[in-house]
């Protein structure tokens, strides 16, 4: 909690239109809630791992759009904007294979649509870097130095100090199908401007249309861990995303649109005043309203710890790198219902619903071998085939000798 709430959460908001540049920033003033919850990829259930979630208090197992606009708060000082933005929670990884959870925070955008519209790059599985994939182009790290410089990775920096943190950085798709709000793997609706995430034009006439440009940052606070280093499981690159990358490549996030009817759209042709993002002249002409220190939290609907010190990253998600399989673990835990809302500082007070799903535990088979259990500093450019030759070459090695 304490971690949390010191987060730095920055918001940015990129629209294209033609010459004239509609652009705001938005620093979140809170985190809303941190817990193992995907209403895109795992709707009504327990997601496979923790996301730090952004925005409105509607925020629930299952979201729409007119869910969020009917929120009571919103954790984005625009306080139209009731949309939800998340994305895989950091930790430190120390050397007795116990983790701690890094404060880190988001950004986000759509078009003007009224739906639900759930787009991103999001292939948690990646954990080798393809430089010619747009997608993962849309992936950057920033390490951070006190002068305000900076270098940029495609990967977690490794080897290097950061004394001002890490920032994750990620473009969302620009051009739409036009038809389909979402898709099975919720992004082949959604595709990059033509000459890379963040230039070009929408000219695939599978997807003409052109969405608001949305960037994130997400700042983490890694700095709090430097001096920890020595008791790093990898000082070199301590740090690990939710769903066990150790890489960056499996970064994601996403969005579900919750802005009031007609406030993006209004935002988008009439907020062009100011070319640093400052979005003070947008209020001033009355395009929304801004407040910096309304706080809004929820209630956990997922009943497990998932901040601070833990001996396995919830869900007890393997690192994994540089190939990756699929984990399923054993025990659920539960879930509770209903979901309240606040909005001063979250208390340890706070009330909580009572379980609707008690926890459950399977009897499903884990997959994860050896290869894949991340022990060092992440490998470049390997990919899923050396990864299986090496799984080949090591059952062949074992036949061979028994
Ligand atoms: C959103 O979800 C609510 C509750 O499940 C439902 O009543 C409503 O029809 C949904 N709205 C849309 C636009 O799908
Ligand atoms: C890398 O990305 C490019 C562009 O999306 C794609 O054509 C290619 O197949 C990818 N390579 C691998 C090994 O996935
Ligand atoms: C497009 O972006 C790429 C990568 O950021 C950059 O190298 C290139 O110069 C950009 N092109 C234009 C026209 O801005
Ligand atoms: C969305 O944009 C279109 C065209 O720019 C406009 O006609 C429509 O009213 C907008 N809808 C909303 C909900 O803002
Ligand atoms: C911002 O929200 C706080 C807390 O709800 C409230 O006290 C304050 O008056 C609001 N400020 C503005 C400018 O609306
Ligand atoms: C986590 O454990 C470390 C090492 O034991 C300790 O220094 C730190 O205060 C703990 N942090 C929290 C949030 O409990």
């Amino acid at each position: 909690m304490t971690l949390l709430s010191t987060v730095i959460c920055q918001m940015l908001v990129l629209t294209q239109s033609f010459g004239v540049n509609a652009y705001w920033l938005m620093a979140s003033n809170n985190v809303l809630t941190t817990q193992r919850m995907d209403p895109i990829v795992s709707p009504g259930e327990v997601s496979s791992h923790v996301h730090s979630v952004l925005g409105g208090s509607g925020f629930d197992l299952n979201v729409n759009t007119s869910i969020l606009q009917g929120s009571e708060c919103t954790s984005i000082p625009v306080q139209e904007d009731k949309s939800n933005y998340w994305f895989p929670t950091e930790s430190n990884r120390r050397n007795d294979g116990s983790f701690t959870s890094v404060s880190g925070n988001a950004v986000i955008d759509t078009s003007n649509s009224t739906t639900a519209f759930p787009n991103n790059v999001r292939d948690t599985t990646l954990r080798t870097l393809n430089a010619s994939s747009f997608a993962q182009q849309a992936i950057t790290f920033l390490c951070l130095q006190f002068s305000g410089t900076s270098n940029r990775y495609n990967e977690l920096p490794i080897g290097v100090s950061c004394p001002a943190g890490i920032r994750s950085q990620i473009n969302f798709p620009s051009c739409w199908d036009g038809k389909n709000i979402d898709s099975e793997d919720h992004k082949t609706h959604v595709a990059f401007l033509s000459t890379g995430p963040d230039n070009g034009t929408c000219d695939d006439p599978q997807f003409p249309v052109t969405l608001p440009r949305i960037f994130m940052e997400v700042y983490w606070i890694t700095q709090d861990f430097d001096d920890q280093r020595d008791q790093a499981l990898t000082p070199s690159q301590p740090f690990v995303f939710a769903n066990g990358d150790p890489t960056g490549y499996g970064y994601h996030a996403d969005f579900v649109n919750g802005w009031e009817d007609g406030v993006l759209q209004k935002a988008i042709s009439g907020c062009t005043c100011n070319p640093y993002g400052d979005p003070t002249c947008c209020v001033d002409a009355g395009i929304f309203s801004f407040n910096q220190t309304k706080q809004c939290y929820i209630s956990d609907t997922i009943d497990e710890p998932v901040l601070g010190n833990l001996s396995t990253l919830p869900g007890a998600n393997p690192v994994q790198a540089p190939c990756f399989e699929s984990y399923i673990a054993t025990s659920t835990p539960p879930i509770l219902a209903p979901v309240y809302t606040f909005t001063a500082t979250a208390s340890t007070h706070l009330p909580s619903g009572t379980v609707v799903t008690p926890a459950h535990t399977t009897q499903e088979a884990q997959t994860v071998v050896g290869t894949c259990i991340w022990r060092g500093a992440a490998l470049r450019n390997w990919d899923a085939s050396i990864c299986l030759r090496v799984a080949v070459a090591l059952v062949h090695m074992l036949w061979f000798l028994f």
